[in-house]
């Protein structure tokens, strides 16, 4: 058995959760459903960010409190994980005393080998990115990169991180652990950044009184990315006791796998500097740094900024929340950019659920149940379908492994699309009234039921609401996707498979 950490990046509370949002969070509740069925010891965490400039802005501009504004969104934030079947084992609130606790501890590391000095900071800062960026780096108009809003200019006494000193140290970093960033491009994109140098990291705001404390320097607030970042070891009880016993086994025992999934526009806060502030600590770095593309819609970033975002809720009301999820893992090719609609939405939905996954299981069953006394038939001697239901699994389990989730759906689908075909090439539909293909009719549906049973199984971690249903709809059983489940051969005959409704109804388009 492994450990295995995965953790999603704390959101913002100065929105609601959009699709963008969701979808970090529906990966990892994947990769971490995936890896218990495997039979790890998996620690999820997710959370919310809740100090900085653009919190207050937001609260102000509603005439409340930043910390009432936190706690309406992280109610929505709670409500919409439950809908979503999401499996983590804590969620984290930067305003909670264990975290201002853990970036305490951080900080008294830090401090301890002498990495904190004062200066005056003067420079063009976005608030929405809440980072500091050089004159070359915006535009002409002194709009950021990423959410080509007007930085600001700013000068105030600041603490800063001797970043500059870690520069090597990183490189070495990199180099060593070729899969520490993920993808590949991106790898390259911060290596690059680090060997291009690195300037000091100004990480603390004067005067500012919503955060935490910086402990030693009466008037500064921790900067809002050194105080979130620590969130991924607050939730191990870092701040109470350096000996806590998640921290312990998730975080610095050897054997424990550590990843941050995350988008592309935070990357370098997730790869340089929380590395950096690691070392300066003397404390483990994470394994995997997995940076993904952006949900766009009319080509640019799903942002509350732009004012594009979609919004989950009608589509949850609509159809429910495995379809959702169904629909982000599979449309996505993890790392890459996509574009969301509700056409793309629907289509996908009738053609993969609806037709694909839901016809060929009913088909199935109905014709077992009315020939075979509402039992599976028996499974008789020729295992048809074997050979490409192995290959089938195999590419599952070989893409799940790369998080190449969307690969790891296909192969599954090419595997319906497969027993589609041979059901159309036996036609067991016409067997029934001749008693002499009894056999064979059962034979022709066992190994159509058990190339189903798998791929039910297989998609667990995916569908956690409606795969569960399947496998009892089939008559099977089954809670883990190790090799006996995974492998050819489990589905009972005899067993009984129960009336059942359909798992997709399907959607007639809005002309
Ligand atoms: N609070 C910081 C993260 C701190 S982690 C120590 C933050 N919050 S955020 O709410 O703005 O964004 C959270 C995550 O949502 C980021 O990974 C971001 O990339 C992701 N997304 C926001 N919009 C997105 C899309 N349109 N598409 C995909 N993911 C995007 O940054």
């Amino acid at each position: 058995m492994s450990r295995f950490f995965i953790s999603t990046p704390i959101y913002y509370v100065n929105d609601y959760p959009h699709i963008g949002h969701i979808y970090t969070t529906l990966v990892a509740d994947t990769i971490a459903r995936y890896r218990r069925l495997q039979g790890d010891e998996v620690y999820f965490c997710t959370g919310t960010d809740e100090h900085g400039q653009n919190i207050i802005r937001a609260a102000t501009k509603e005439g409340i409190q930043p910390i009432e504004l936190a706690d309406r969104v992280v109610s929505r934030y709670h409500d919409l994980w439950t809908q979503l079947g999401i499996s983590h084992s804590d969620f984290i609130r930067t305003t909670e005393p264990r975290h201002a606790a853990s970036v305490h501890r951080i900080i008294e590391k830090i401090e301890a080998q002498g990495d904190f000095y004062v200066d005056r900071h003067e420079g063009w800062y976005c608030a929405s990115c809440e980072l500091f960026y050089t004159e070359k780096e915006l535009s002409e108009n002194k709009e950021c990169p990423v959410h080509e809003r007007k930085a600001e200019w700013q000068s105030e006494e600041n603490i800063f991180f001797r970043l500059s000193k870690y520069q090597d140290r990183l490189l070495a970093w990199y180099d060593a652990n070729p899969h520490s960033i993920r993808p590949q491009s991106r790898f390259n994109e911060v290596r690059s950044f680090v060997d291009g140098g690195l300037r000091d990291l100004s990480v603390s705001r004067s005067n500012l009184p919503w955060g935490v404390t910086f402990p030693g320097y009466e008037g500064h607030t921790v900067y809002v990315w050194l105080d979130a970042l620590t969130n991924y070891i607050s939730t191990l009880g870092f701040g109470d006791d350096e000996k806590a016993p998640n921290f312990q086994k998730f975080w610095l025992e050897d054997d424990a796998t550590r990843v941050h999934l995350m988008g592309k526009d935070i990357l370098r806060f997730h790869a340089v500097f929380w590395p950096a502030f690691l070392m300066s600590a003397g404390l483990p770095l994470p394994d995997t740094i997995w940076a993904h593309g952006w949900w766009l819609r009319d080509q640019k970033k799903m942002s509350k900024s732009t004012g594009n975002v979609v919004r989950p809720g009608h589509l949850i009301d609509r159809f429910g929340t495995d379809p959702l999820r169904y629909f982000l893992l599979r449309e996505m090719s993890f790392g890459q950019d996509a574009s969301f609609s509700d056409e793309a939405f629907i289509d996908r939905y009738n053609s993969d659920l609806a037709n694909g996954l839901g016809n060929t299981t009913s088909r199935l069953i109905a014709l077992s149940r009315k020939n075979f006394e509402n039992r599976v038939p028996p499974r008789g001697k020729a295992d048809d379908l074997r050979e490409v239901a192995e290959e089938a699994v195999r590419g599952f389990t070989e893409h799940m492994n790369r998080y190449a989730f969307h690969r790891a759906l296909e192969a599954l689908w090419r595997l319906l699309s497969e027993t589609n075909q041979y059901l159309v090439r036996n036609e067991p539909w016409k067997m029934g009234k001749k008693p002499e293909l009894r056999d064979r009719m059962g034979e022709v549906l066992w190994n159509g039921l058990e190339a189903v049973r798998l791929v039910a199984t297989a998609l667990q971690s995916i569908l956690p609401e409606v795969a569960p249903r399947l496998i009892k709809q089939l008559g099977a059983q089954g809670d883990s996707e190790d090799d006996r489940a995974l492998g050819w051969g489990g589905l009972e005959s005899g067993a009984e498979i129960p009336e059942s409704d359909a798992l997709f109804p399907r959607i007639a388009k809005k002309k």
